[in-house]
């Protein structure tokens, strides 16, 4: 589907920040886990954007926020031109009709004590859309074909379905609203590799006929390669890099976003040979209690003493011939990592500092890039 300039989703500047509570009797907030810490991206009309980085670096509550489901701490989240947080009651409801979610697990979102057919119908109600009771006979079994289920589908109970058979009915769920945005989070971790590929396919094939935007969320950078226009890789609450997922994928540029890369294996056994490894060594730090200055530091190969540990860098254009200027990255080294002239250099595994608060707010992501993946 083609992509248009218009924007549809204008996240600005948006923060946020979960309170770490402690007392039985006097209810004080001790800290804060900040989730998400400062995102601004665009999604264009038409367009999917894939939204990766580690468990716990706050993809989902981005997404949530999006919804206005978790209303943002900082910043704002404008869709259609229109911020959300401002709507209230019908305007509101009527607001959310346009963006659907679509979730890791269907069994969870799915009550497994309505028919697919009132499963289906239970959105539509809710929006209006089931009023005249043929028309929506016709719709049901509409979006079952587009889903690739049969009409005797309707009957059963989500149980009764295999769980790429299960995701088809959760995507059809979200379609029922006739939504403009889809927020697909984690659409095929639950699934198994065969059935993952007809999964996106179908959500590919989807978009075309519904004229659909999707921001898909995923912690495996092979799910979103192939589906997205553009990609955002996302580190302790905050953009690491984005750019066209083409070019994200042949010249990485930000540190975490190389060892994500080459940590995906190649298929051509002779490159994969040859090709550099970066490995992560630490643990993710906390988001309760993330790193000063730039957050990827503890983790960081090219690490440098000044600026690394004191100045948190922005999500900025750089200046690398050949490099078009919607490829941001948020290092203040990108340039000179890229042209050689600073050398990746062992990291030796830090203790992370863990909070001040103790053990309720130990927020410990895996040991390393490649255990995530
Ligand atoms: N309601 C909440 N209250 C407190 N902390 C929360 C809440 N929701 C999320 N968090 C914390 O915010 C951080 C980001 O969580 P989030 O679920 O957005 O991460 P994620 O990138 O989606 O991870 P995953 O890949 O595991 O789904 C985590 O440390 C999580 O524990
Ligand atoms: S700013 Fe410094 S620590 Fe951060 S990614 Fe760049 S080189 Fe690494
Ligand atoms: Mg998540």
């Amino acid at each position: 589907m083609t992509v248009s300039d218009e924007v549809l989703v204008d996240v600005k500047g948006v923060k946020v920040h979960f309170p770490i509570r402690k007392g039985v009797i006097f209810d004080k907030t001790v800290g804060h886990v900040y989730a998400v810490d400062g995102v601004d991206l665009q999604i264009h009309k038409g367009e999917t954007y894939g939204l990766v980085g580690e468990s716990g670096c706050g993809k989902s509550t981005l997404g949530r926020a999006i919804l206005n489901l978790e209303p943002p701490t900082a910043g704002s989240v404008d869709f259609d031109g229109v911020d959300i947080a401002s709507l209230k009651g019908e305007e509101l409801r009527h607001k959310r009709q346009d963006i659907q979610m679509v979730f890791q697990d269907p069994m969870g979102s799915l009550d497994p004590r309505q028919t697919v057919e009132s499963l289906l119908l239970e959105g539509m109600k809710a929006h209006g859309l089931a009023k005249d009771s043929k028309a929506a006979g016709t719709r049901l079994r509409e979006l079952l074909k587009a889903v690739g289920l049969p009409v005797a589908a309707l009957k059963k109970y989500p149980h009764e379905f295999s769980g790429g058979q299960r995701q088809r009915i959760g995507i059809a769920r979200a379609l029922s609203v006739n939504p403009k945005l889809i927020v697909a989070d984690e659409p095929v971790s639950a699934l198994d590799v065969s059935v993952q590929a007809q999964v996106i396919n179908l959500l590919e094939e989807l978009q075309d006929e519904f004229g659909l935007t999707y921001l898909v969320v995923a912690h495996d950078l092979a799910v979103v390669r192939h589906i997205s226009d553009r990609i955002g890789v996302m580190y302790l609450g905050a953009l690491a890099e984005e750019s066209d997922a083409e070019e994200l994928y042949t010249r990485p540029l930000h540190p975490y976003t190389r060892a994500l890369m080459s940590a995906v294996p190649v298929p051509d056994p002779l490159i994969e040979d040859r090709r550099e490894r970066i490995l992560l060594t630490g643990d993710l730090p906390s988001p309760a209690n993330p790193p000063k200055g730039c957050r990827f530091h503890t983790r960081c190969p090219w690490r440098q003493e000044t600026k690394c540990d004191t100045e948190r860098p922005e999500l900025r254009v750089v200046e690398i011939d050949g490099v078009p200027a919607n490829h941001r990255v948020a290092c203040h080294f990108a340039e000179q990592i890229e042209a050689g002239e600073l050398k990746a250099h062992e990291v030796k595994a830090q203790l992370t500092s863990q909070s001040d608060h103790g053990s309720e707010t130990d927020f410990m992501g895996p040991a390393s890039v490649t255990e995530a993946l």
